[in-house]
């Protein structure tokens, strides 16, 4: 790029435009990094400073930057159909090829039907609805409030800011949808319950959900909605004993169980889905992100058969679905989420998440022992890592605002891209990272605690 073309992007930064997630007046203050090539696992700015992207695009590009099958793809298809709607009436080739490998894809899941969306909180928003929906087509109109985990993350539509778990996608954007309640997220380093013994601490808080049905009567819950690994709240994996005790206890009650898996579907927990890493089978599975590589926006819902049958067999009109957006089944998205399951399965891209998520976590415990401000890490299944920083271990009491960022530009000026966000710094690189790469990942991060 030259010269003048660097100026004028500086100069412009962040000057016409409001940043996601970030205080416009800090954007302008210290403008955003401004990211000119991505190549394999790397990325590269505009002041031509080459790292390994450790946040993996935002835990969508599980194929890497250079994945030529869906890029290919993607032309193909803009040359072909670049748009059509799947409203009533029409439908395309890649979306009727896409909807049955699905299928396939999730069968082991329960799940035979896909409802596609333009991204993550579209495939939330479409569950929340469906399930309401379900349970009016179903004759239990009553049945419409929604249960979710304090520190969960689910996108930034109405409702799914509603039944998100933390303050700082909440507060600015109240009153939210009633009828939301939460129960305390299986979080061992930090909660109500002070227990850190992780199968104790799943016990405490399938506890606490069958007390919340009881409280607000069973018969007025539509879903109970969890991910399966935390992910934006810091990476909080629960103990393997909670969401088989979560099924039962919805099963039970007559509760739909929606796992939004925009981050754990398509392997990057080392299983490909999250549901299948814990061996339950959700009623409805929310997907997005790594279903494109991240290079087109897309989402698919995916319904099991009990909610297909109660739909296709209504009689009333009650299942006539008015819910939709003009990018579903979006031909372009679709043949690129083809052409990304079809090289996700070639590249068993799980094994290597596995080992991989492995190779980070315990050289991300290695580095706790070697810097008092990491208060935990927490990991070990799949690319999924998170190091909590504190200013002090035996209180557990934050770390300045300020440290977080510093650390993420040391750590990016020794090689690597990390994601801070709060006092957790996230690590979700592509699935396709090798064992040098993640140990360069390791090494980055070891240079920018030894600089603080
Ligand atoms: C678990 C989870 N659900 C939903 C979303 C929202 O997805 P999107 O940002 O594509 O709307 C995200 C985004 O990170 C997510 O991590």
């Amino acid at each position: 790029m030259n010269t003048q073309n660097v100026n004028f992007l500086k100069e412009n930064n962040a000057r016409h435009m409001f940043h996601p997630m970030a205080h416009p007046a800090d954007s302008l203050a210290n403008p955003p990094k401004i990211i000119t090539g991505g190549e394999g696992v790397h990325i590269k700015d505009v002041d031509g400073i080459q790292t390994i992207d450790a946040v993996g695009g935002l835990w969508n590009v599980n194929l890497g930057y250079s994945c030529e099958p869906v890029k290919e793809a993607i032309k193909r298809q803009l040359d072909t159909l670049p748009y059509y709607s799947t409203f009533r009436g029409t439908s395309n080739e890649a979306v009727i090829s896409l909807s049955y490998e699905l299928a396939e894809f999730f069968a082991e899941d329960g799940l035979v039907r896909a409802f596609f969306t333009s991204g993550g909180s579209d495939s939330i928003e479409t569950a929340l609805r469906l399930a309401r929906q379900y349970h009016k087509v179903r004759g239990e109109p009553a049945r419409t409030k929604f249960i979710s985990l304090k520190k969960g993350y689910h996108g930034t539509h109405m409702g799914g800011a509603s039944i998100n778990g933390n303050a700082n996608f909440r507060t600015a954007y109240e009153p939210l949808l009633p009828g939301c309640f939460h129960i305390p997220a299986p979080y061992t380093y930090r909660n109500p319950f002070n227990e850190t013994d992780p199968a104790k601490l799943a016990q405490l808080c399938a506890a606490a959900l069958e007390d919340e049905i009881a409280f607000q009567g069973a018969s007025t819950i539509a879903a109970f909605i969890m991910e399966p690994i935390l992910g934006a709240g810091g990476v909080i994996p629960p103990h393997k004993s909670f969401m088989p005790m979560v099924r039962k206890i919805c099963d039970k009650n007559g509760i739909l169980l929606i796992t939004d898996e925009v981050i754990t579907a398509y392997g990057r927990t080392g299983a490909w889905s999250g549901s299948r890493l814990w061996g339950i089978k959700p009623d409805m599975m929310c997907t997005a992100k790594a279903i494109t590589n991240g290079y087109f926006p897309f989402g698919a819902v995916m319904l099991s058969q009990d909610i297909a049958d109660t739909f296709e067999n209504d009689k009333t009109g009650a299942a006539a679905i008015g819910h939709g957006y003009t990018y579903s089944g979006h031909p372009v998205g679709a043949a690129a989420a083809l052409a990304c399951l079809t090289e996700t399965k070639r590249l068993d891209v799980t094994t290597n998440a596995a080992a991989r998520g492995t190779q980070l976590y315990e050289g991300a415990l290695k580095l706790m022992n070697k810097y008092e401000t990491i208060g935990d890490v927490r990991g070990g299944h799949g690319l999924m890592t998170a190091i909590e920083l504190v200013s002090d271990r035996e209180t557990k009491a934050p770390v300045s605002k300020e440290l977080p960022v510093k650390l993420q530009e040391a750590i990016y000026q020794n090689g690597t891209m990390v994601r801070v966000s709060g006092p957790n710094m996230i690590f979700s690189p592509p699935l396709i990272i090798s064992k040098d790469e993640v140990d360069r990942v390791l090494a980055s991060v070891d240079a920018g605690f030894a600089s603080l």
